[in-house]
């Protein structure tokens, strides 16, 4: 073992995980096991570190996942969908407070298994158990809303949010908890029951929190299965019995997932898909900042975020201004290993460096310098970012979202060549606008934010604070994502309504009274 890795950091002996949970049972694989990997090595000498195991699941076990969540769904009878909201509270109450007490264990594979600095391994810890305790919170003040009666027209009416159905959830690599939480926890929150896989990186860290699952939910309400996509997924889609598909990934498996379906008006879809979010960089900027939020907006876990920064626009007049300090900062940042809390940190993905690669071949092709000294330099598992200038539409590195390390610049004299751009794109989340002339700053935040779905001013795109609407239009985004949103994404509003007579409001009155229905309800909890 390398001296350098911290005590607490090292990876003693492979975890070799053989469960899966299907129908509240942890069960035990006996098949064919996936080998897990991290490009990060443990030895002086480069060689990639076993970090264990985990099942290589089946047809069989999709579809045994399929028909758990199904039965405890039990066509809206079950014990889930039918539950008192303070019980499906204390069931998710429980929950946290267990996956709590894994902190230590599931930031570790974060580093080892994605290459996630500490801190942000840490805060995306941290940040999944604010998102589900801001849910809880949330899920009260919509029940809160709910406890009533409307009238009108005559016509009393009693509306509560009601779940959906059966969710498949299926999360990215680099947010293998965030983004994979943020949509499992709303939609099990709801009422609707659930199977989760895991991406194919990042799945060692699920496992420890297996036990808390099978502890915290009744029986099929959430079932976790580990696999391929095309194996698992695809047979639970084409049997047609999803509602709802969850999925942050991209838009061709999305879109091949649904097309599988065979029932698209049953299936609601909950995207988060890739982007190509610009930085605009206007004359009158302030370069330093625009420069250091072009850093964290491009290289933060080293561009692999749909929000980051794909492709910087800067103006002809500030280009040789802002590049130069740019350049600099770009090659000061520090490389190292996720325990050394490094800016650029090793890519889980083998062969990513090799295709940063391609991108910059063909971008040099068709005219474009590396204009950083370091840029392209090739480590073992890494390839210093390269700033590329001048980018044109006919290279690979404008039309594809690189989702790693590779800077993109494109120079501009009048504001509507990125603004077509734009609006040619397939992609719509978000823009970095930096300009402090408010007389050429008005009119342009008015076009993009019809162009995209947030508009950062002077400031790095980025999903958080999770309250905040998280969508995107075009191949960008499918229903919006916030801590209030998703538990609307996840639900469909559905109510009782009733004549106004004295017969139905004496049922009503006997209704509320017995408290036999949990829709019927005017209690609420604080
Ligand atoms: O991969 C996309 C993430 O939603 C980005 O989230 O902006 O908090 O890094 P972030």
């Amino acid at each position: 073992m390398n001296a350098k890795i911290p005590e607490d950091y090292q990876i003693t002996n492979p975890i070799k995980a053989d469960q899966y949970l299907i129908n509240g049972e942890l069960k035990t694989w006996e098949g064919k096991s996936a080998v897990v990997n991290s490009t990060i090595s443990s030895t002086e000498d480069y060689k990639p570190t076993h970090l264990g195991s985990v099942p290589e699941l089946e047809e069989s076990q999709a579809l045994d996942a399929l028909d758990a969540a199904l039965n405890a769904y039990d066509q809206g009878k079950g014990l889930w969908p039918t539950m008192r909201v303070n019980e499906r509270i204390d069931c998710m109450e429980k929950f946290v407070r267990k996956m709590e007490t894994k902190r230590d264990i599931v930031v570790k594979l974060i580093m080892w298994e994605i290459g996630k600095n500490l801190s942000s391994a840490q805060k995306e810890f941290d940040r999944t158990v604010k998102y589900i305790y801001d849910t809880i919170e949330d899920y009260k003040n919509i029940d809160r809303n709910a406890a009533k009666f409307e009238k009108h027209e005559g016509v009393y009416a009693h509306i509560r949010r009601g779940p959906l159905g059966v969710v498949l959830c299926l999360g990215p690599y680099n947010y293998p908890l965030n983004e994979t939480f943020a949509l499992l926890i709303p939609a099990l929150m709801m009422g609707n029951t659930a199977i989760f896989k895991p991406a194919k990186f990042g799945v060692l860290l699920i496992t420890p929190l297996l036990e808390a699952f099978q502890e915290s939910f009744p029986p099929g309400v959430v079932n976790v299965i580990f696999g391929r996509g095309r194996v698992l997924a695809s047979p639970i889609m084409k049997t047609g019995k999803v509602d709802v598909l969850a999925l942050i990934g991209n838009s061709k498996s999305a879109n091949a997932l649904i097309n599988q379906h065979p029932k698209s008006n049953r299936l609601r879809l909950v995207l988060g898909l890739e982007a190509k979010n610009p930085a605009i960089v206007l004359p009158h900027a302030d370069l330093d900042l625009a420069v250091s939020e072009c850093i964290s907006g491009s290289l933060s876990f080293n561009g692999q975020r749909c929000t980051a920064l794909k492709i910087i626009y800067v103006h002809e007049d500030i280009k040789n201004e802002f590049l130069q300090k740019f350049n600099q900062a770009v090659d000061s940042q520090s490389f190292g290993n996720p325990w050394d809390d490094a800016m650029l940190t090793p890519l889980p993905e083998p062969d990513k460096p090799q295709y940063i690669q391609e991108l910059i071949d063909d971008a040099l092709d068709k005219g474009a310098k590396i204009l950083n000294k370091k840029g392209g330099q090739h480590f073992d598992n890494y390839i210093w970012p390269a700033v590329l200038y001048p980018v044109t539409k006919n290279m690979r590195v404008y039309e594809e979202e690189q989702f790693g390390p590779v800077i993109p610049v494109v120079s501009f004299t009048d504001i509507n060549e990125p603004l077509d751009d734009m609006a040619e794109s397939n992609y719509g989340q978000q823009v970095s606008l930096f300009g402090k002339n408010v007389d050429v700053l008005a009119p342009l935040i008015d076009t993009l934010a019809n162009l995209v779905c947030r508009v950062n001013l002077n400031s790095s795109c980025q999903r958080g604070p999770d309250v905040y609407p998280f969508t995107g239009r075009k191949d960008s985004a499918k229903s919006t994502l916030s801590v209030h949103d998703a538990l609307r994404s996840f639900s469909i509003r559905t109510f009782v309504a009733t004549k106004d007579n004295p017969q139905n409001l004496e049922i009503l009155e006997e209704l509320l009274e017995k408290k036999q229905s949990k829709f019927i309800s005017t209690e609420y909890i604080l």
